[in-house]
């Protein structure tokens, strides 16, 4: 199967911008504009959830907040071996140098009401509708991603902080929440793109 070359996806807007999103974890000095925020969490929520239970909240950091959150990362990072260390660090540069950053969480309230619904084992219960909770969320942060590259802002999903998800949830008000993301954004401080990806025919399999 052939990979399409990026004049191929410029056919239409949508796969222009699936094919331009990449990661960025430097941003300028540059605000964002709050109507551009709320576009990025309203490109989220319009995301598919299982159920339509959308068990996903975005909290919106900034100012303080933001530097002591990236102060957390920093200075747990120390506490961690080589590798996690140096993506926490990495991390916690990238929160700072953003102007606003948007964390994801799941609520929990998927769990709950498919527990009821569904009426199956309670750990088995929790173990599906955790999975879909997180499939859901993640379907809406890829939304975020792609409606901010639309307009030209840049983001790096980060996860590594699942590391000490307990100590992040506290910082932003959400113990209940399960970790999911966290997402700085901003504009680019350089251009950038994305690292090479495996060709296509490594990945599918065509069953007749
Ligand atoms: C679930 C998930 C977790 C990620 N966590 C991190 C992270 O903690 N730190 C980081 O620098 N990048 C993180 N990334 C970004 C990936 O490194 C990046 O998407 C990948 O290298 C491909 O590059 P691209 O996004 O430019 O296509 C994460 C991406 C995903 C989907």
């Amino acid at each position: 199967m052939k990979n399409l070359s990026s004049e191929e996806f410029q056919q239409n807007e949508t796969l222009g911008t699936i094919d331009k999103r990449h990661s960025t974890r430097f941003f300028a000095n540059k605000e964002v504009d709050d109507k551009d925020i709320i576009l990025l969490l309203n490109a989220a929520n319009k995301a598919p959830s299982a159920h339509n239970q959308q068990s996903w909240k975005f909290i919106v950091i900034k100012d303080q907040k933001k530097k002591d959150l990236a102060a957390l990362i920093a200075n747990r990072a120390t506490d961690f071996p080589r590798t996690s260390a140096v993506l926490l660090r990495m991390a916690s540069r990238s929160i700072s140098s953003a102007p606003v950053v948007i964390a994801v969480a799941n609520t929990g309230e998927l769990i709950d009401h498919g527990r009821d619904l569904f009426q199956i084992d309670e750990v088995d219960s929790d173990l599906f509708f955790r999975t879909m909770e997180i499939q859901s969320s993640s379907a809406a942060v890829q939304n975020l991603l792609l409606a901010a590259t639309s307009i030209e802002l840049s983001t790096v999903w980060l996860g590594v902080m699942y590391l000490i998800k307990d100590e992040v949830l506290e910082l932003l008000e959400e113990p209940k929440g399960e970790f999911m993301a966290i997402v700085p954004v901003g504009y680019p401080e350089k251009p950038g793109s994305s690292p090479k990806k495996r060709p296509v025919d490594l990945i599918i399999k065509q069953l007749n």
